[in-house]
């Protein structure tokens, strides 16, 4: 099966070199992704593949049924939209939309997605059960999981499968992690209330101003003794505002931050540790606070199971030398999380770096992927789903 795989992704390149850089020439905004919805629908209608549109806003859905009666369900899920930043790059394909850019890739996911539709709606004795395509609006705002999870994108799935490109690794290299791969990231917003006053009589106001630099102070410092080392967290206050004079006291000051962590068990019980640093700092001074605390996304936990899945046909599929093992995760966020509260997946780095030449960073204007990689990319996914479901059919069996 991987020959086969193989010739047809290798068969397909030049076409999906095309779609990508149409992609990339017409990139849109988040929850904004209508002209290429109506394209990646168009794509998979001629694959012969069964169409859903405005699945959670400008979502797609393309559904394969597998040809025998197991009946596992596989997602595969990429996301497709481009961000706020005029694109620096001067080749024929660059974004002619100003001010926006795929400069996080992924027109590469999506051209990915629908390269392995393509591949696999020719195989059909590849796949033993059903494979839903899932293409995802709204990745970079991390709304897009949540409104196709909300619109019943998952109903009936069993496991999904996802991938970042990442300009680091190199082009035909994957990048697989086992356990975590990126941060839960939470915003926070803090309130203190003090008293104002005259800037030269401290004793008659509670000032706000140095209550809230105690709070900054205590709460670093108790990330480093309070919290288990092995399950990082990063509290960034990243905004302060209070005070209106020199020599008055503020009586208010707010503060905005972003809040990261990896371990789950880290991650329940922020909320209540961040108010009650908060809350025994503003009563030891006698002022009042409030906290707001608000969910982001999860960290992405890929599934042991599965991602022995993917490293096995990954290796087999590209050679062990193309195939890292990822020793770190990383603090960054990605919504793919929000499926995994669901069902079991696993999120897979793609690696887009040019050999010989400078790689820029995701979400820079000059950020650019070396394009062999949509074939490894599609030939990682394709294998992997045909691994997949010889896995559970072996499982229904022994049952
Ligand atoms: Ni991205």
């Amino acid at each position: 099966m991987l020959s086969e795989i193989t010739a047809l992704a290798e068969k397909l390149a030049p076409r999906l070199i095309e779609i990508r850089r149409h992609l990339h020439t017409h990139p849109e905004l988040s929850g904004e992704e209508y002209q290429t919805a109506a394209y990646i629908a168009g794509v998979l209608s001629s694959t012969g593949i069964h169409v859903t549109e405005s699945v959670g806003k400008t979502g797609v859905v393309g559904n394969l049924p597998g040809v025998t009666a197991q009946h596992n369900t596989l997602a595969i899920r990429v996301d497709m939209d481009a961000l706020p930043i005029q694109e620096c790059n001067d080749f024929e394909f660059a974004s002619a939309k100003p001010g926006v850019m795929h400069a996080c890739g992924h027109d590469v996911h999506t051209t990915v997605g629908l390269g392995t539709a393509m591949v696999l709606s020719q195989l059909p004795e590849a796949i033993a059960g059903n494979i839903r395509f899932l293409f995802q609006p709204a990745e970079e705002v991390a709304l897009g999981a949540k409104w196709m999870v909300e619109a019943g994108a998952l109903k009936n799935t069993d496991a999904i499968l996802g991938l970042h490109v990442f300009p680091t690794i190199p082009a035909q290299s994957v990048g697989i992690r086992y356990g975590a791969l990126t941060a839960a990231a939470d915003d926070l917003e803090i309130f203190i209330y003090g008293e104002s006053g005259h800037g030269a009589r401290p004793h008659q106001a509670k000032d706000a101003i140095w209550i809230a630099s105690q709070v900054i102070t205590a709460l670093q410092q108790s990330i480093s003794r309070t919290q288990n080392p092995l399950r990082p967290i990063v509290l960034t206050i990243g905004q302060i505002q209070g005070g209106r004079a020199p020599n008055v006291i503020a009586d208010q000051v707010q503060m905005t931050g972003t809040v990261r962590s990896l371990h789950p068990e880290t991650h329940a019980n922020l909320p209540e540790w961040i108010e009650n640093i908060v809350a025994s700092i503003c009563n030891t001074y006698g002022a009042k606070y409030k906290v707001n605390y608000r969910r982001g996304v999860p960290s992405v936990q890929n599934d042991f199971h599965l991602t022995q899945i993917l490293e096995r046909a990954s290796r087999e599929a590209l050679g062990n030398e193309h195939v890292q093992i990822l020793p770190e995760p990383s603090l960054g966020a990605e919504d793919f999380s929000v499926y995994l509260e669901n069902i079991p997946g696993t999120m897979f780095r793609l690696g887009v770096g040019h050999q010989n030449r400078l790689n820029y960073p995701l979400h820079h204007p000059l950020f650019d992927v070396d394009e062999s990689a949509i074939r490894t990319g599609v030939i990682t996914l394709a294998y992997t789903a045909y691994k997949y479901f010889q896995q559970s059919e072996a499982n229904h069996e022994e049952i």
